[in-house]
């Protein structure tokens, strides 16, 4: 008899809906396929909800999300709503206060038609980002004063703990010696803001109990450079929260776009939330064009944390035999594919493999 699983969904705002009912026929029909069943409970936060009730994410609705196996999200952002209103109270929010402290990022080129780069493969391309999630410029310590004066002064803070670069950097050696990787590169700045060598410290330090594993330490700025020119010199990269941010947007373009890219948001052990890096397209909501790829492949990974190693292996094959074959031809939304339709072929494909 398969496990029972209970998810939390926030399909969210624009596009969210959409991606979000494909990714879940996916993770309805990997379950048939696999054996384990899938119980969902629906979340409406996001703009509409907000702008019907007040209500932005209370805490009772993120008590109730921590007592499933783990939360999907679908794309959390709209025009209406004050910059960063959403995404802090609801992304902010389930990362923050379940202390979901790795955000995880593969960087994986399926098909050599979709990296932008010239010359560079599927084998080129294939790396693990592990982006801290808790820390940094994103704690929210610092303000302003007097807005809007030519006196304004704007603080934001980076804060970088001992505990919170020690668990991010440890995890990320585990997670390389369990994926059987060779190398791991620390991504910082520690050149110009010094208080950040204190990643390049810990990082020797538990590095030196995972001799197997080649070290390599980079600047942010050069790892941008380095990883547009010699992607296949990443295999798992360490870095902070902001620059992880920054970086895996760069990763994502690398791999054929936003269109493609995923997400875990992660504490071991624990509820976990799942996401793609996109944002919420309220331009392509309810046109049935959005690419939900990206969403399937948070499914994935939300399969592979809770231990169905076999059903996110076979979506992950899916998506590249679609992707090479090109009977998904591309991941913007001018596709020429509409959303569902891409929703088909990966049930279709997965029912094939399963047959
Ligand atoms: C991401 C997003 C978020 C972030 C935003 C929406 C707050 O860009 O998940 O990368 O900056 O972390
Ligand atoms: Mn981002």
């Amino acid at each position: 008899m398969g496990k029972d699983y209970s998810i939390a969904v926030l399909p969210g705002d624009g596009i969210g809906d959409e991606i979000v009912r494909e990714g879940l026929r996916v993770l309805q029909a990997a379950a048939e396929i696999h054996g384990f069943r899938v119980r969902t409970t629906h979340f409406p936060h996001g703009a509409d909800h907000y702008l019907e009730t007040g209500e932005l994410f209370p805490d009772s609705a993120l008590a109730e999300c921590r007592d499933h196996d783990a939360i999907l999200v679908g794309a959390i952002g709209d025009p209406r709503i004050e910059v960063g209103l959403l995404e802090r109270a609801i992304i902010g929010g389930i990362r923050f206060k379940l202390d979901l402290y790795i955000n995880l990022r593969p960087i994986r080129l399926y098909a050599e038609h979709l990296c932008p780069l010239k010359g560079k493969k599927p084998e080129d391309i294939d790396m693990l980002v592990v982006r801290e999630n808790t820390e940094s410029l994103y704690v929210g310590i610092g303000g302003q004063f007097k807005r809007g004066t030519p006196d304004e002064v704007a603080l934001a803070e980076m804060v970088m703990t001992r505990k919170g670069v020690e668990r991010a950097v440890r995890y990320a050696f585990e997670t390389a010696r369990a994926a059987g990787r060779k190398k791991i590169t620390l991504v910082d700045k520690a050149n110009a803001i010094r208080p950040q060598d204190l990643w390049t410290r810990v990082f020797e330090e538990v590095g030196g109990e995972y001799p197997q594993l080649e070290r390599d330490h980079m600047y942010i700025d050069a790892a941008t450079m380095w990883m547009v020119k010699n992607p296949e010199d990443f295999d798992v990269v360490v870095v902070d929260n902001i620059f992880g941010d920054i970086l895996t947007d760069l990763g994502a373009m690398i791999q054929g776009g936003l269109g493609i890219a995923a997400s875990g948001n992660i504490h071991p052990g624990r509820v976990s939330m799942f996401e793609p890096i996109h944002g919420s397209a309220p331009k392509y909501r309810g046109k049935n064009v959005a690419n939900p790829l990206a969403t399937i492949a948070a499914v994935q990974m939300m399969l592979d944390f809770l231990g169905e190693t076999e059903a996110a292996q076979g979506i992950e094959r899916t998506i590249e035999h679609l992707l090479r074959s090109k009977r998904i031809p591309g991941l913007s939304a001018s596709s020429g594919l509409m959303t569902d339709e891409i929703g088909d072929l990966v049930l279709g494909a997965l029912g094939e493999q399963a047959d």
